[in-house]
Formats: C-alpha cells, sequence, structure tokens
C-alpha cells in the first residue's frame, strides 16, 4: 500500500531568487516564506554588493514576510572588487554566505567575476569568517551544455587555495558535478533543483520551445538527471534542496531572447516528493521518505551549521491544479513551473511550534 500521508520538520531553501522591492518581491517572498523555515536569498537582483545592500534588501524582505515564521539568509555577490574589510563587514551584519557568480553566465552577472585569482584575498576571509561560498558553476563563452563541466576546475583550484572553506555547488545539473560532490571532502556540498530531478532538455526543447522550463544551468540529458536523482536519493549528507526558484514577468520570458529563470517555489515540496516517491527503489535499504526528510530539512541545517527547524509541515497524497498564472499586485504575470498541470503531492499541513 502506498502511503498517503507523511510528517518532516519545516524544510529549508538553500537557494531562492526573490527580486527587489516591487509587486514581484510581494508575491514571490510570503510564497516561499509559506513553504520553508528558511532560505537562501541570492544577491544578483537586486545586486547585494555591500553590507548596506543587505540590510537594506533584508528589511525589505522582512517587511513583506511579517507575521510569517520565516528567516531570510542573506548572502553577498562577489565581485572582483570585493575586498576582504566588505566581506567582514557582511558577516558582521547576519550575512551567511558569499555568491560567485561567472561573469556573464546568467541574469544580472555581468558584474560577476572573470578572473578567480583576483578573489583570492576574498575567499580567504570568506572562510576565516565561517561563511560558505557558493557557486554559479558554469564557464562563460563555452557551449551550453559543457558549461557546468568546464567550471569544475576552477572549484578546484579555489578549494586547493583555501582548503578550509566550505563550497557549495549550485543546482547541479550534471553528472559529473554529482560524482566531484559525491567523491568529494567534508567541506564540498551541492543544491538541486525541483526541476533538474523532475526533467531534462526534452521539456525545454523536445516539444515545443517553452520558456518557462528554461534556467541556467538548463536541463541536461536524461542520464545526467537520473544520476542526479541516484544522488538525492542515496542520502548523502552533502546534498540538498536549493530550488532557484526565480521569477520573470510572463513578457520576458516569452520573448525572442527569455530570461533564464523557474518560478519554482509554489510546487517545489510536491515535485521533490513525486521524484522521491517514483524513485523510491534508489532508497536503498532506507524509505524514501527518511531520504527526503534529510534533503529538505536536515542536510543544508547541517553544512551551513544551523540548527535544525522545529515544527512540522504535513504532506498528502492529494491532487490539486497547478495555477496557470500568478498576478502581482503591480498587475504583472508570472507563470509558475509546471503551470496547469495536476500534481500528486500537496502541503496539507504546518505547525510553526512543535
Ligand atoms: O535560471 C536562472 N535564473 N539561473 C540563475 O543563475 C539566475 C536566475 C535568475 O536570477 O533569474
Ligand atoms: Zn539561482
Amino acid at each position: 500500500m502506498p502511503i498517503e500521508t507523511f510528517e518532516i520538520p519545516r524544510p529549508d531553501n538553500m537557494h531562492v531568487h526573490f527580486r527587489g522591492m516591487s509587486g514581484l518581491l510581494r508575491l514571490a517572498a510570503p510564497l516561499t516564506a509559506s513553504v520553508f523555515r528558511r532560505a537562501i536569498v541570492m544577491p544578483n537582483v537586486p545586486q547585494i554588493r555591500t553590507a548596506d545592500d543587505l540590510v537594506n534588501y533584508r528589511r525589505d524582505i522582512e517587511s513583506v514576510t511579517e507575521g510569517a515564521d520565516f528567516e531570510p539568509l542573506m548572502t553577498l555577490m562577489l565581485t572582483e572588487e570585493t575586498t576582504p574589510e566588505m566581506i567582514r563587514e557582511a558577516h558582521a551584519v547576519g550575512c551567511s554566505a558569499v555568491k560567485l557568480y561567472p561573469k556573464g553566465v546568467t541574469t544580472a552577472s555581468q558584474h560577476g567575476v572573470a578572473d578567480v585569482m583576483k578573489c583570492e584575498p576574498a575567499f580567504g576571509a570568506i572562510a576565516d569568517c565561517g561563511m560558505l561560498l557558493l557557486v554559479h558553476p558554469e564557464k562563460p563563452g563555452e557551449f551550453v551544455l559543457y558549461r557546468e563541466r568546464m567550471y569544475l576546475d576552477m572549484v578546484r583550484w579555489i578549494m586547493a587555495h583555501v582548503p578550509d572553506l566550505r563550497v557549495v555547488l549550485e543546482h547541479i545539473s550534471t553528472f559529473t558535478s554529482s560524482r566531484m560532490v559525491q567523491d568529494g571532502p567534508q567541506n564540498l556540498a551541492a543544491t538541486i533543483t525541483p526541476m533538474h530531478l523532475h526533467g531534462d532538455l526534452d521539456m525545454v526543447l523536445g516539444d515545443g520551445l517553452r520558456p518557462h522550463n528554461f534556467c541556467y544551468p538548463v536541463l541536461k540529458t536524461p542520464e545526467d538527471r537520473r544520476e542526479l536523482i541516484r544522488l538525492a536519493l542515496s542520502g548523502h549528507p552533502r546534498v540538498f534542496a536549493g530550488t532557484d526558484s526565480a521569477p520573470h514577468v510572463r513578457g520576458a520570458k516569452e520573448s525572442p531572447c527569455g530570461c533564464a529563470g523557474v518560478f519554482c517555489d509554489p510546487v517545489a515540496i510536491p515535485v521533490y516528493a513525486a521524484v522521491f516517491e517514483q524513485h523510491s527503489e534508489l532508497a536503498n535499504g532506507s524509505s524514501w521518505r527518511d531520504r527526503i526528510r534529510a534533503f529538505l530539512s536536515e542536510n543544508g541545517a547541517d553544512f551551513y551549521g544551523l540548527p535544525r527547524n522545529e515544527g512540522t509541515m504535513r504532506l498528502g497524497r492529494a491532487s490539486w491544479s497547478v495555477p496557470g498564472v500568478y498576478v502581482d499586485d503591480d498587475g504583472k504575470e508570472v507563470v509558475p513551473f509546471l503551470a496547469g498541470e495536476t500534481l500528486e503531492w500537496q502541503i496539507t499541513e504546518r505547525d510553526d511550534h512543535a
């Protein structure tokens, strides 16, 4: 008999995009806050390059999530101008991690890093403060399907030069990254999105062009996806959820040169649950519920050195239709991941104070 309901501690989302103060922020942040207890908030839009930027942005997020039992965990965007002093200032105001965007690889990364070697002093300061380095692992200018694989040597270079730095490979999409993390040292972890577990490149290009499934890194081959599913279900302690939910208004996605980013937080937990259940044979002697609990609610906190969450979330097998569109209070439309589709799992209950 398949189980009908199960409970996990309240989950964390270790990678999310909210946007600056606008209808989009007022739509996206409360939605994430209604599902996750904590989220690591990316610093690309708006650009968070200083401690002051971080404090102002956190205040904006808190103002639109007031009343929710939610804690935004803030990050700083690394540029070639980021000094060790700026890292220490960010840490002093509560920064959790620093994000490395290679220059030009994705949305708003034009101030990202072209020459990683220039950042060695900053990397040292990040490690000294006990913060993490989050890496968007894609090499600019390379063929799109090879970009991730070709950036991994750069990550190895950083780890060799700053051996006590904790590093997260964000939104891994390839077999190669999966194996690098699986066989890697204690200070290397990875996040995996619902998109990269749910589908492959066919979901973007294989049946007409589907811009709402387009993100960077792009979804890859069936073999890559299979390996990511295997890793997620293996119970590896340094692999955890980071949804990469990234809202863009409909017109910016349905365009001759559409933006990368999938607004997935409305469906993230049900999608993860469906994938874990469908591949329960990969849980390898454990149950898929134990595996998803670790992936959503334990491994991220442990790697970041945060206390595990109190409170619980209950999931039930109860089908529901994903809205075709969300409209923000500026009247802007955002199409969510799997818009209009029927999902089998849903969040049925939440108890903030267990
Ligand atoms: O698809 C993506 N969208 N990948 C990123 O790295 C950034 C994000 C965004 O900000 O829209
Ligand atoms: Zn992202």
